[in-house]
Parts: C-alpha cells; structure tokens; sequence
C-alpha cells in the first residue's frame, strides 16, 4: 500500500492594521528603539484593536485568506484545530466558533495549547489525523492576540509581543512529500520562568489578583532565553543529524520569533546561511502560536515544491521541537 504523508496544500493570514512601533513604546514604558531592536529584532508589532473582537476574529480571517486563495470549500474541511494560548473564552473552544464562521459545518474542531510550541504541536496533531487515512482536510490555525494578556507598563514583555494569525491546509499526500519527522519534548521546569499566575485552577480570579497584576504574562526573560537558544539548536541539529540531512540539503529554516539572537544561534548551530532563515519578527513580533504559519504564508512565493524545510519553536512550559517537512507545491 502507498504511504500516506501529511502534507500542506495551501496557506493563509491575518495581522490586524494596527502598528504598535517601538518608537510609540517609548512613550508608554522607559525603553528606546536602539534597545529593542538590538536586544530582539522587533521595530514593530501588530494589536488587535475593537470591542469584543478576540483570537476567533484573526483566526478565522486568516482562515477566509486561505479558503479564497485555495477555492477549497469548507464544507469539505474535516477538522479545525486553533492552536492558541489565548482563547476567546475559558471553556468555550475557539475553534467551534471558527469552524462554524467559516462554513466548515462538517467538521469537529477543538483548541491546542502548548504556548508559543502550539502550532509546531498542532502540525504533529494535524499529520496525525491524516497519516492514519481516517481524515483529507485539516485546517490547522495558529492565533494570538497577546495584546490580551500583556501588561503595557511592563516593559520586559510588552516590547516583544503582538497580534497575528495564520493558517494551514494539511491533506494527504502520495509522493512523499509533507510531514517526514518530528522530535517533540516538553519539560515542567519551565512553569516558573515563564507563566500567567491567576485566572486558573490554581489560583482563581479575586481582587487581589487583580490588584497585583497577575493576569499579565510574566516572564524571566533571561532564564527563558538560555533554554530557548540550547533546545531549539539542540532539536534542529537533531532533526538534520537523524534524517541524513546536510546543511546544504536544507532550503529553509522556519524558526519561532520571539528574539532574533535566538534565531540566529539556531541557525548558526546547524550552519545555515542567513538566506535561508525565515524572519519576519522585526514587523510582527513574537505572535506566539501564529509566529510559524505567518512566516509559510509570508515566504509562500519562495517555496519550491520538494524544498526541504526544518520548524523549530520553543515556548512556555517548557515546550519545544522541531519538525521536517518537505514543500509540497509551488504557488
Ligand atoms: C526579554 C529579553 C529581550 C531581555 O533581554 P536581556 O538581554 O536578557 O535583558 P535583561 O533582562 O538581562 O535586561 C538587561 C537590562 O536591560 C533592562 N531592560 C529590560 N527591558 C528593557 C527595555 N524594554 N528597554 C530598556 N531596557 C530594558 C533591564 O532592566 C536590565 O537592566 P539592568 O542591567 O540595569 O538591570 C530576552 O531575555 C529574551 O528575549 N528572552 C527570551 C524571551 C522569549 O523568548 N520569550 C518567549 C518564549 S517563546
């Protein structure tokens, strides 16, 4: 029998209007453009701005990108995953309000979480699904809007976030192209460096949690940066050393943003010139679970069908990996 590969067969995106620059951060916290774009990369971000609109908005624009680009009809989707660390609501999934917005009436659909690794995870979810042949069409959302959980007078976080969404199509594939290898870990160590403190099952929204600011993200930046730098190279390497992959075999690296010293030591590991490194954090910043499918829909006119691709992300947890994907189109 023919193996089943899981492969992306088309892409999508949002990024709200609204651009928060690092000129206008400095007006709000004591920190200056010199600083962020050499600490991070970041010049600019986009926030989500209006009343009641939440991570379901982007997602299912970005979703609308993807379905007009593609003139696939929702009514064919399968699945509908969202991988987000910022869900509309508590309880209620994200995704069953997307899928019904978007017209994927025949789909199921639920949330993924594993911070900023949610949409690296989700790809492994979503080849799942159609490895096993049980499903044809799993969309595969990644949406933030971090603006909601970021405190704006905080400046150790609030120069590195943004808002953003993109999506993926997955579908099988006979020609071995799409999903070839994963290597995904996790490690609980992480909890302490990198957190929202209040609003769980842990520790309850009261007024007190209010009053001490522990709905924000908090984070020890520079813990979390020692871990990010030695597990993404470490997952990247391995994912090159495993599969028999040279340097030169590798068209693209597609690193998480969330600082652009991280991604440079990732790719500086495996030895990848930095032509092949997508970047787009200096316009988006650090989108958490969108980070990844925004660089695809942003470098989707370079990708070359067969090209060879290595995703890497790190996030909150701890959660990190990598996955190798071969192209599977040109557009
Ligand atoms: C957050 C981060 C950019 C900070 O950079 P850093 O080089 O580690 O900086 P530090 O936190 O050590 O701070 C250095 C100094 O700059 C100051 N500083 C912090 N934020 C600043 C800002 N926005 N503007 C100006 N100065 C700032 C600090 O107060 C500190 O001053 P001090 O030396 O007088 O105490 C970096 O640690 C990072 O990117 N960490 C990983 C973040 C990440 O990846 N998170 C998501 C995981 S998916």
């Amino acid at each position: 029998m023919t193996k089943i590969t899981a492969a992306i067969s088309a892409v999508g995106k949002f990024v709200p209007e609204y651009i928060l620059t690092n000129e206008e951060l400095a007006t709000m916290v004591d920190t200056n453009d010199e600083w962020i774009t050499s600490r991070t990369g970041i010049k600019e971000r986009r926030i989500l701005k209006g009343e009641g609109k939440g991570t379901s908005f982007m997602a299912i624009k970005a979703a609308e990108d993807l379905l007009q680009k593609s003139k696939i009809d929702p009514k064919d989707i399968d699945l509908v995953l969202v991988a987000t660390a910022t869900p509309d609501m508590l309880v209620a999934s994200t995704a069953a309000y997307t899928a019904s917005q978007i017209g994927a009436v025949n789909a199921f659909s639920y949330d993924l979480q594993a911070a900023c690794s949610s949409f690296l995870f989700g790809m492994s979810t979503a080849a799942k699904y159609i490895e096993s042949g049980r499903y044809k069409k799993v969309l595969l959302i990644g949406a933030d809007k971090m603006s909601s959980i970021i405190d704006y007078t905080d400046r150790a976080t609030c120069i590195i976030f943004g808002d953003g969404a993109g999506a993926v199509l997955f579908e099988p594939n006979t020609d071995g192209l799409g999903l070839q290898d994963e290597y995904l870990r996790s490690d609980g160590v992480g909890r302490e460096f990198l957190k929202i403190e209040a609003g769980g099952s842990i520790l309850p929204t009261s007024e007190e949690t209010l009053k001490n600011g522990q709905h924000f993200v908090h984070q020890e930046g520079k813990s979390v940066f020692k871990y990010a730098v030695s597990n993404m190279a470490d997952v990247s390497e391995k994912m090159l050393t495993r599969n028999n992959l040279s340097k030169d075999d590798i068209d693209w690296l597609v690193p998480h943003q969330a600082n652009n010293r991280i991604i440079e030591a990732t790719a500086n590991r495996v030895g990848l010139e930095s032509e092949k490194v997508m970047v787009n954090i200096h316009k988006y910043g650090n989108t958490t679970s969108a980070t990844l499918p925004l660089l695809i829909a942003d470098y989707e006119k370079d990708l070359k069908k067969g090209n060879n691709l290595i995703f890497a992300a790190f996030g909150g947890g701890f959660t990190w990996g990598a996955i190798y994907l071969k192209w599977a189109y040109n557009s």
